[in-house]
């Protein structure tokens, strides 16, 4: 039977798409004429939607380099509905996220800024950006850093031991529990357990509808993940009152938000703005960095000969260590250079931020061509990242690339300006903490052929790379 009510409602979405389209394109004509500008190459694809479908249905990173190889550094695009401009040389992300940053604001979807509050830093610029970051800065500084050295050996060690024994586990989403428990440590300092417990309970349901269709219905992973980010908020404002009732003294991110003093005519932080940042250095911290162990893990277990090196070089650390009867040191964590070049090579080949958004908040013009106000522009660091000339044969795993100088602002693992990675310092440590103790104590194997990691087009990762875990002590017995 014919249903009348689907054929007008398909034939509705034609018309919009094809008014959406003429206004669009007259917009765009009268806007690049208006400055004397052309905009970039490249496709707006289908009324409406454009190049979403495509840029869907294949990898993410081939989308781009195709784009890149057919149309230059600078392309335009049509993604889920926003015309946006993808800038794939270093020149051009410098041109937005250091020299013109005041051009282009940060901008996320609406359903996101809702899950992570909408005062945290990274949504943020200006005076209240600038306010938030010195705060971050200051908790994460390499003297607290280094002060948290034992802490973090202490959970990499607990990790590693509840893996051992030869089940499967899924790399990832283990790596996320170890990156949850440090940033815990360096928001929180320490926290009893059952509070703890709450946070980690809560915190993983918005994790889960954060990467959800945002569909506010009952049931819906978005409606729950809502509801999870309104008791965080809860259990968030209960340790805050705690803490200033019983003037507990804490190192970490929460210390520093309660102890900032009025500047620049900024207000000290009211209860919502520390929650929210709270939930946004979480979330800027756990996945990040579990993704990075992930390939870490992956990349070691491909290259054995590497692997052996990475091994000799933390074994002479850890032998040292066990003769005198101490932990990790700041100052060992500082030399390791073959260690600390496969982490370079790790965050280069996996770019895990594959990319970033900003927002033109003016029309800008760029080498000749118009950026129009309101267009989304998204400097591709994964692109850069793997562009043969700044890395020859990028496709090789190749620690011995960070030996030579690079050419300038072509290594971008940590974004670039006003809005670079704060913890980037905090997420080395982590990392090099793990690899030592996961190279010195423990043996593993990737179940399967297939890493089972992969990105979707956003720099969310998806899988997670089953693998089993052996203490070396039990197996050589
Ligand atoms: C290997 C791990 C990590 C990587 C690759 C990474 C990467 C990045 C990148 C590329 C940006 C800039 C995004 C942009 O310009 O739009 C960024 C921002 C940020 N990261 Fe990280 N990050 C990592 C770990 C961490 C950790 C451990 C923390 C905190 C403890 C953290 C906190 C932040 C914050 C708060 C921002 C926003 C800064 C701002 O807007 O001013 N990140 N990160």
């Amino acid at each position: 039977m014919v249903n009348y009510f689907e054929i007008l409602f398909y034939l509705s979405i034609f018309l919009l798409s094809i008014l959406s389209y003429y206004f669009c394109v007259k917009n765009n004509k009268s806007s690049s004429k208006r400055k004397g500008y052309k905009l970039p190459p490249g496709s707006m694809g289908w009324p409406y939607i454009g190049e979403t479908l495509q840029l869907y249905s294949q990898d993410p990173n081939a989308f781009f380099i195709n784009r890149q190889r057919r149309y230059g550094e600078i392309f335009k695009t049509k993604i889920l509905g926003y015309p946006c401009v993808m800038l794939a040389s270093p020149e051009a992300a410098r041109f937005v996220l250091v020299n013109q940053a005041n051009l282009f604001r940060p901008t996320y979807p609406k359903s996101k800024e809702n899950l992570i509050g909408q005062s945290a830093l990274f949504f943020h610029q200006g005076d209240y950006h600038n306010h938030l970051r010195k705060l971050v800065q200051a908790s994460l500084n390499p003297e607290s850093i280094r002060n948290q050295i034992p802490h973090i050996e202490e959970l990499s060690i607990t990790a590693l031991n509840s893996w051992a024994g030869g089940h499967v586990v899924n790399t990832y989403h283990e790596m996320k529990k170890f990156s949850f428990e440090v940033g815990i440590l360096a928001i929180f300092g320490r926290l009893e357990v059952h509070v703890k417990e709450e946070l980690k309970k809560n915190y993983s349901i918005v994790d889960k509808g954060y990467n959800c269709f945002p569909t506010n219905v009952p049931g819906s992973p978005y409606r729950k993940a809502l509801q999870a980010r309104k008791r965080l908020g809860k259990i968030l404002s209960e340790i805050i009152r705690e803490r200033k009732e019983k003037k507990v003294l804490e190192k970490g991110l929460l210390s520093c938000f309660l102890n900032a003093k009025e500047e620049k005519g900024l207000l000290v932080l009211n209860e919502d703005q520390i929650a929210d940042n709270i939930i946004g250095v979480l979330f800027a911290a756990q996945d990040t960095t579990a993704s990075v162990l992930t390939w870490i893990l992956k990349y070691l277990h491909d290259n054995p000969k590497l692997l052996e090196c990475v091994k000799a070089e933390q074994k002479v650390i850890w032998q040292s260590n066990e003769q005198e009867n101490h932990g990790l040191t700041w100052t060992q964590t500082r030399k390791m250079p073959i260690t600390n070049k496969v982490v370079l090579e790790t965050l280069r080949m996996a770019s895990i931020i594959s990319f970033t958004f900003r927002e033109a908040v003016a029309d800008v013009e760029y080498k000749g061509y118009l950026i129009p106000k309101g267009w989304k522009v998204m400097p591709l660091f994964r692109n850069i990242h793997h562009n043969p000339e700044f890395f020859p044969d990028p496709q090789k795993f190749d620690p011995s690339r960070f030996e030579n100088a690079l050419k300038p602002n072509t290594f971008m693992p940590f974004g670039s300006g006003v809005h670079a990675c704060p913890g980037n310092e905090l997420a080395k440590q982590e990392i090099l903490v793990m690899t030592h103790h996961l190279v010195t104590e423990f043996r593993w194997e990737v179940v399967g052929s297939d890493s089972g990691i992969q990105y979707g087009p956003f720099p969310v990762p998806v899988g997670g790379l089953a693998a089993r875990f052996w203490k070396e002590s039990t197996t050589s017995t």
